[in-house]
């Protein structure tokens, strides 16, 4: 089974240079929006329909936010600030919003939610 993920990303993503800076660039865009939202995230509450996993759902956002290792390796991760500066900025943030909408309204057609929720990131 691990094979067949191990196959699967190489012959989807990493064989490609430009699919894996899109994914680095995701990869940090999550990051810096999860550190941003760690006062949130840590006092928001889940509900997964699920008394234990509402509890490890919790317990699994706080290993994330406060994980020591990810913060020293990525203390800014991302300065978004910069991404929006300059004429072009007002333009690009325009566009990735508009490209969100895009994507959501695309998977609230899904039916599966984990696919969903995979979809989305
Ligand atoms: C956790 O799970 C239960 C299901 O037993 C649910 O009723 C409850 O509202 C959930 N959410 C929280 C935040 O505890
Ligand atoms: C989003 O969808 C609209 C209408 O479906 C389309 O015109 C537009 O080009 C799309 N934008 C992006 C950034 O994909």
């Amino acid at each position: 089974m691990q094979h067949f993920f191990v196959t699967l990303m190489y012959d989807r993503v990493l064989r490609y240079p430009d699919r894996v800076r899109n994914l680095y660039f995701t990869f940090l865009f999550v990051l810096r929006a999860v550190t941003k939202a760690s006062n949130y995230l840590e006092q928001a509450e889940y509900d997964t329909c699920n008394p234990n996993e509402n509890l490890t759902t919790q317990s699994l956002i706080k290993q994330l936010i406060y994980n020591l290792k990810l913060q020293a390796a990525c203390p800014i991760p991302f300065d978004e600030a910069n991404l929006w500066k300059g004429r072009s900025g007002l333009e690009l943030k325009q566009k990735i919003q508009q490209q969100f909408r895009n994507i959501s309204a695309l998977m609230d057609c899904v039916g599966c939610e984990k696919c969903r929720l995979w979809g989305m990131l």
